[in-house]
């Protein structure tokens, strides 16, 4: 086993560090981010770099673009897809042999098919087609109060809780928590088992991410392989006995669609979608709340421009994840020769989409590095991606992290920093494992 999974990731990991390694020396400013967690603090200058009059600069083993325009034209095109199983395509063919020897992972990464983040129509639609409805922006708000309550309680517990000054980890005990609580009742997973949840989610969050190195792998594997043995089971148990919520209706779906068109879910599919619903649905939204905590310490005058008009919450959360992507970057592969903005892609060919630089393109957004909650149009950013893909949970994570950083800011007027917080040191994904704040006096005390 080991065995198969150091060739694994020798294949695709392994390789990719040293052509990461190699570039980074050249002063390409694409490896630069990859390769180095002091850069990946604040990698906006080094995605300037990568900002010129061209469409595509040459990123550390890709074309990439940082541009808004062709982020999204690439994103809405027919003309690629996702990288899904082709991740070996580009690969020398030994290395490609040696990944088909060592054979296919057990568990299922959020990456990996089948998960509808990693396949094109027709299984994209198919899969997406079961879980869309639970998302809209209907269902959505009418789980507005209950987030409402839960962040209530959460802020209860913080002060219960905090230790001598008020001081708490913001990111332990509320970014993460929320997000987590909302999505475990919206599938019908236990509640009771949400720190579990954290640390598996945590654990293999990495694996989004491009040549991470070999201890960080096998934790990943590690980590995914018991998150993946508990959903089998939880599933079973549904399948046994459903309830009232999503997974059941999934379940029941999946086999429903078998029996009348043979269009159902086989279980690895199954398993795939109810996974990456539950994973993308908490260990993204964290860290909007975390980044949003961040910016508005750092600006008190447009925490106090909220203060003044709490109607301006929800372009503050839009302006956040437009300056600060929780998903820094996507990538999609070409799926025949093609040309995006007057450059040649040949079929195959990987191009790499900045969220997080497109999203600061000055041709698009006006003095693009200031963090304005009344941008007139925050709402822009390219944070959820564009196109089929676009995110499922794009609406319910709006409201969490709307209804979050209102309540928060609102309950604790005087919150401020007591410490260094520190960034997770993942690539693909962008926000805090912790910040240490203190509470202050609570409103109306
Ligand atoms: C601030 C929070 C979030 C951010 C920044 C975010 C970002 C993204 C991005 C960038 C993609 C598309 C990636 C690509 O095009 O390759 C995506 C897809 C997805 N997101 Fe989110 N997401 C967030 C919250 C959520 C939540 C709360 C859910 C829960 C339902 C969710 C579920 C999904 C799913 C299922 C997909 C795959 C959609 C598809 O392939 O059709 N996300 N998200």
């Amino acid at each position: 086993m080991v065995v198969r999974d150091a060739v694994r990731w020798g294949a695709t990991h392994g390789v990719m560090r040293l052509a990461i390694r190699a570039r980074a020396r050249s002063g390409n400013a694409d490896a630069e981010v990859l390769r180095d967690p002091a850069v990946r603090e604040d990698p906006y200058g080094h995605y300037e770099r990568l900002r010129t009059d061209a469409p595509f600069a040459g990123g550390a083993f890709a074309k990439v673009s940082v541009h808004h325009e062709v982020c999204t034209d690439v994103l809405r095109s027919d003309a690629f897809g996702q990288i899904g199983g082709n991740r070996a395509d580009g690969l020398p063919a030994v290395l490609r042999a040696a990944l088909r020897l060592a054979g296919p992972r057990r568990s299922v990464g959020p990456i990996d098919p089948p998960s509808m983040l990693a396949v094109d129509p027709p299984e994209h639609t198919r899969y997406r087609r079961l879980v869309s409805r639970a998302f809209s922006a209907r269902a959505v708000a009418r789980l507005r109060e209950r987030t409402a309550e839960i962040a209530g309680e959460l802020l209860d517990a913080l002060e219960r809780d905090a230790g001598p000054g008020g001081r708490v980890d913001l990111v332990a005990r509320y970014a993460s928590l929320l997000p987590v609580t909302v999505i475990s009742e919206v599938l019908g997973v236990p509640v009771g088992m949400r720190e579990q949840f954290l640390a598996w989610g945590d654990g293999a969050t990495p694996s989004l991410d491009i040549g991470v190195d070999w201890r960080t792998h096998r934790e990943v594997e590690r980590n995914l392989a018991e998150l993946d043995a508990w959903f089998r089971g939880h599933l079973a148990d549904l399948r046994r006995s459903p309830g009232e919520d999503l997974l059941s209706a999934l379940v029941l779906a999946a086999d429903e669609d078998a029996d009348e068109d043979g269009d159902g879910l086989t279980d690895r599919e199954l398993l795939a979608t109810a996974a990456l619903v539950f994973g993308a649905g908490f260990e993204t939204t964290v860290n909007l709340i975390g980044n949003g905590a961040a910016l508005l310490f750092g600006h008190p005058e447009q925490r106090r421009l909220l203060a003044e008009d709490p109607s301006l919450w929800p372009n503050a959360v839009d302006e956040v994840l437009r300056i600060d992507a929780p998903v820094q970057r996507t990538g999609r592969r070409a799926r025949h020769d093609t040309t995006v903005h007057g450059v040649a892609v040949g079929e195959g060919e990987l191009v790499l989409l900045v969220l997080g630089g497109a999203n600061r393109d000055p041709r698009v957004f006006a003095d693009p590095t200031a963090f304005d909650v009344t941008r007139p149009n925050a709402r822009d950013h390219v944070s959820f991606s564009s196109g089929i893909h676009f995110c499922l949970g794009a609406a319910l994570a709006r409201m969490e992290g709307e209804v979050a950083l209102r309540a928060l800011f609102e309950r604790f007027p005087d919150l401020a920093p007591a410490g260094p917080a520190h960034r997770r040191p993942t690539i693909i994904l962008r926000g805090f494992e912790s910040m240490p704040v203190s509470l202050g006096r609570r409103a109306g005390r």
